[in-house]
């Protein structure tokens, strides 16, 4: 069997690798390229842009359990003003193509962050978050509804002069649907998947231990189930898939573009290995003999 090639190329941009940093563990890309950790990365996935300022969930809403991560930030980030005006100026200079992930209460807030975002010629395109599980009550997301992410993508392919990724839920819903919905809006490709729904209770109080009780969980362990869904969404829509979950080695990514991703996300694993992108590269090219 060939294997497929490691240089990619998505909306017209040659990337070096299929290895994408995932929303939310790498900020803007700017620490972990002040530590030469973005050699080998195809793309930085910025942390979520909201139109106001949001200061997030209160703590604690991170934790470490044996097998992953769970995480309860709940979309803290400065606003798109303060991102448009001092961040993505000081990260124009990155090695690798950057993605805005963009967040919102409403179908017009995605609209709206994107009208203030594309006033900077810094980042090639978007990640439309209906997805986190962070925000609303329950863990519930916006994306969960087929026809709520059709009317989203639609918002966003009518402001957006770049192209754009719906990052679509695992929890409820059906995700062939959400992402054939997201296709039909307009979306230039899906994100397979957000974070799965997770919890700790700590019995000796019966309290959760993140504040906020429900959170998003990700670890190695999901790689099978994120396969799962790659696999059936990219069987039913003609644009890109981009996965996002389970990776924890090269052959994990090789597994992802055989199951029909374009690209795939790394994310709880810069946590331990800042340079996963690289490794993760470097394993491949052994693995497939290209150099
Ligand atoms: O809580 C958070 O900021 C997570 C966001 C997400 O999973 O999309």
């Amino acid at each position: 069997m060939s294997f497929p090639s490691l240089t990619r190329k998505l909306w017209g941009t040659e990337f070096v690798s299929p290895v994408m940093l995932a929303s939310g563990t790498s900020g803007f890309g700017e620490e972990l390229f002040k530590l030469g950790c973005l050699t080998g990365a195809g793309a930085v996935v910025s942390k979520a842009v909201t139109l106001k300022p949001r200061s997030g969930n209160p703590p604690p809403r991170l934790l470490e359990t044996p097998f992953g991560l769970l995480n309860s930030i709940g979309l803290a980030n400065p606003g798109a003003q303060h991102v448009l005006e001092h961040i993505l100026p000081a990260v124009s200079n990155l090695p690798c193509p950057l993605v805005i992930n963009v967040a919102g209460e409403s179908v017009q807030e995605f609209a709206d962050v994107i009208s203030v975002l594309k006033e900077s010629a810094v980042h090639i395109g978007y990640e439309i978050n209906v997805s986190c599980p962070n925000v609303a009550e329950g863990g519930a997301a916006f994306g969960v509804d087929p026809e709520v992410v059709f009317r989203v993508s639609e918002a966003v392919s009518q402001v957006a002069d770049r192209p754009f990724s719906v990052k679509l839920t695992p929890n409820g819903g059906d995700m062939v649907q959400a992402a054939v919905a997201a296709q039909k809006g307009g979306a230039s490709a899906v994100t397979v998947c957000n974070t799965f729904l997770g919890m700790k209770i700590d019995w000796k109080t019966g309290k959760s231990v993140i504040k906020r009780k429900v959170a998003g969980y990700t670890s190695p362990a999901l790689l099978p189930l994120v396969v799962a869904r790659v696999w059936q969404v990219s069987n039913a829509v003609s644009v890109p898939v981009i996965s996002s979950g389970g990776v924890s080695c090269g052959q994990d990514v090789l597994q992802l573009l055989a199951a029909g991703a374009e690209m795939v996300q790394v994310g709880t694993r810069l946590m331990r290995r800042p340079c996963a992108a690289g490794e993760l590269l470097d394993e491949m090219k052994k693995l497939t003999g290209e150099q």
